[in-house]
């Protein structure tokens, strides 16, 4: 077994890389080559904190493998990261353990990437300004992903805690991949406003937004919420949705708040949820129609893209 620390992942993958491999996940989820086991949730002591267990096997690769995370929101202000993860690589054909990997790090080039490459075929084709909520790592490697997809003339920032946009500023300046400008919003409906695309990464139990500040022909991805209780964005923007994608449609209906309650209260029929990025990838489902439609991908992590992105960097680290 080797143990692959986060600095080592830091200097073989990159987003480019990452997205090719999101993207080749998404294909072979469709086709069963690599799927999802179960989903564990464990409250930790008191309802902010949770442990998660994510899953996922390789029929084409032989390894299988689990992912931990600690989501812990406080540990913010004890200068320590709210979500911490490991992943555990095992081989199909001993059951061996083959690597542990620090995964805090993948876990944002994951949720980075798979946004990346949902909002490459969901997103109008001319979306040059991107909005984000939220100014934490899931939001860094959010733009460092879509900049990779579309090409940006304008970032807008907000976060409920303002003192953290600079250094959000600069640690995206130092990553730009052209010279948009980057504007810090005084609120996060004035960022929704400014924006052709919208991701909201943030650690809120309640919307973050409010759904009349969109714009037609926006791409929303949903990012934050995790429980079937946490709802990141108000009901009325999955009203206004057209579709529905996913990184894993099952998986959805375990986790996503966001979409779980509004179909509760009986607002939008679950057929809204039209399938998953890979769907749309082998052309099962189609991802926008039209330039005025408000589509909305919602992430709630999916273990297939952890397993292969940790797959593909134990290889390099191998070979
Ligand atoms: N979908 C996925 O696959 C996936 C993967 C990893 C993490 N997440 C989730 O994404 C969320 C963000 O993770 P992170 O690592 O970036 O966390 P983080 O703690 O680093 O950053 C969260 C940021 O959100 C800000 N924030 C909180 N409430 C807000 C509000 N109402 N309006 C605006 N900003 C607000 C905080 O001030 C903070 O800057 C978490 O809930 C995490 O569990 C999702």
């Amino acid at each position: 077994m080797i143990y692959i620390t986060e600095e080592q992942i830091q200097n073989i993958v990159n987003m480019p890389m990452a997205l090719d491999v999101f993207r080749q996940a998404y294909i072979d989820n469709t086709k069963e080559l690599i799927y999802t086991g179960g989903r564990i949730v464990m409250p930790i002591i008191d309802v902010e904190n949770s442990g998660q267990w994510l899953t996922a096997i390789s029929k084409s690769q032989p390894y299988f493998g689990s992912k931990f995370s600690s989501v812990f929101p406080g540990n913010l202000n004890k200068g320590l990261p709210s979500v911490m993860s490991t992943i555990s690589l095992y081989s199909t054909e001993t059951g061996e353990l083959k690597a542990l990997l620090e995964a805090n790090y993948l876990t944002a080039i994951k949720t980075g990437g798979s946004a990346g490459v949902a909002t490459d075929v969901m997103a109008r084709k001319d979306a040059s300004k991107l909005g984000i909520i939220g100014s934490g790592l899931q939001a860094f490697t959010q733009v460092l992903a879509i900049q990779e997809v579309r090409d940006l003339e304008e970032l807008h920032v907000y976060d409920i805690k303002p003192e953290y946009v600079e250094g959000f500023i600069e640690r995206i300046k130092k990553v730009q991949n052209r010279p948009y400008k980057i504007i810090a919003e005084p609120t996060a409906d004035a960022c929704v406003a400014a924006s052709d695309i919208i991701c909201t990464c943030t650690t809120s139990h309640t919307p973050v937004f409010s759904a009349k500040a969109l714009q037609p022909g926006t791409h929303v991805n949903a990012i934050g919420s995790f429980t079937p209780y946490m709802q990141e964005i108000e009901d009325e923007v999955v009203v206004m949705s057209s579709r529905i994608i996913t990184e894993h449609v099952d998986g959805l209906w375990a986790a996503a708040g966001d979409v779980i309650i509004p179909v509760e209260k009986g607002l939008v029929s679950k057929e809204k949820v039209v399938g998953s990025v890979g769907d749309v990838l082998v052309g099962n489902v189609i991802a926008r129609e039209n330039d005025t439609e408000i589509t909305l991908y919602e992430s709630v992590g999916s273990c297939v893209l952890d397993v292969a992105i940790a797959i593909a960097s134990f290889e390099e680290i191998t070979k």
